[in-house]
């Protein structure tokens, strides 16, 4: 009985690689860089499945040209990368890996807070540069956060964490969302205000939203704006939630304070952006949840929800569940085999 050709876009943390290898046939692309996008689309074309990074990028182009595939993997939580209308059109079950990177990500943005609002690597720039010749009574005065107002949009998993994290600190929070979660108000004292309201009265506003049309640059010139000259914005969701351009501008115009960004718009952002030319920008190469613990949560996670479907079986993180029927119909026609006897690839 064969068993499912999955594909792997890169190495991946801990031992994942080898449980996949069990049940299946794996090929791992194993370059630091992604694959390009023609050895992406021959690959996929080949495949029952794919386990992808957030840098991989499958659209209606592919999908079209891969009738054999039946599922992507995404190793991440958010799945913008992926053109799920095209997904659903095609029946091929795309899933990802919430729920275990909340609190490493959570405190990341927390440790981004503290940087921009203390200017931990603006002191940490001026010493090597050789600039630290005294103490002194006005040198890189930051900001309080105790008392300050933090402002979180987006109240999923991350955002809750980042409000955990920080209830002790005596941070006013306000938040807005989707939806309103009033157990959680309750839970942090926070308050759900409304996004013009945030901008206005948060001293840091905090990102947490998925991308989405809606969402898009809900941080423009018009939000920018409203925030206070003394605010700080941090960013660990996804890049284009702000444009930068504008954010540029703002902060050379001194209408916030500084930002931290560990998502940016492109990524890699280019070395020559002139947002890295401003010293009150703290710019990170998207690790928020790279740690040794998290990494490996997320790689098998993503394995286990690659196998759990190409056994037939919804996984519990498939994110366009409404194909689900005619998806089961796929994978049964299929015949590939995991963890089912009467599933055979038909010669
Ligand atoms: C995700 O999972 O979407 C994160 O951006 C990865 O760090």
């Amino acid at each position: 009985m064969p068993k499912p050709r999955v594909f792997v876009t890169r190495h991946l943390p801990g031992n994942a690689l080898d449980l996949l290898a069990e049940h299946t046939d794996v090929a791992v692309w194993r370059d630091e860089l992604p694959p390009p996008a023609e050895e992406l689309e021959r690959e996929v074309a080949r495949s029952d499945g794919v386990l992808m990074l957030l840098t991989d990028r499958i659209g209606g182009d592919i999908l079209k040209k891969s009738p054999r595939l039946l599922v992507v993997s995404n190793m991440a939580t958010g799945f913008d990368n992926i053109d799920l209308e095209a997904a659903g059109r095609h029946n091929v079950l795309v899933t990802r890996t919430p729920g275990v990177l909340s609190e490493t990500t959570a405190e990341f943005t927390i440790a981004l807070i503290f940087a921009a609002a203390r200017r931990v690597v603006e002191g940490d720039r001026a010493v090597r540069a050789g600039e630290w010749k005294t103490w002194g009574p006005e040198i890189l005065l930051g900001q309080d956060l105790s008392g300050a107002t933090l402002g979180i949009i987006g109240m999923g998993e991350i955002g809750r964490e980042v409000a955990r994290g920080t209830r002790a600190l005596g941070l006013r929070i306000v938040y807005f969302s989707r939806s309103r979660k009033p157990g959680l108000e309750r839970r942090y004292r926070m308050e759900f205000v409304t996004l013009d309201q945030l901008f206005r009265e948060s001293d840091v506003i905090s990102l947490h939203a998925p991308l989405t049309t809606e969402t898009r640059h809900i941080i423009d010139r018009k939000a920018l704006s409203l925030m206070k000259s003394t605010s700080i914005l941090v960013n660990t969701a996804r890049g284009p939630l702000v444009d930068q351009g504008a954010l540029y501008r703002a902060l050379m115009d001194e209408r916030i304070a500084g930002a931290a960004l560990d998502v940016t718009d492109p990524e890699p952002i280019a070395p020559n952006d002139p947002l890295l030319s401003l010293p009150n920008v703290i710019v990170t190469p998207h690790i928020a949840s790279a740690s040794v613990a998290t990494r490996s949560r997320m790689a098998r996670l993503a394995v286990q929800n690659l196998l759990e479907a190409l056994g037939g079986k919804l996984p519990k993180h498939a994110v366009n569940r409404d194909i689900a029927r005619a998806w089961r119909e796929r994978v049964r026609k299929s015949g590939v085999a995991i963890g089912s006897e009467k599933m055979e690839r038909p010669a």
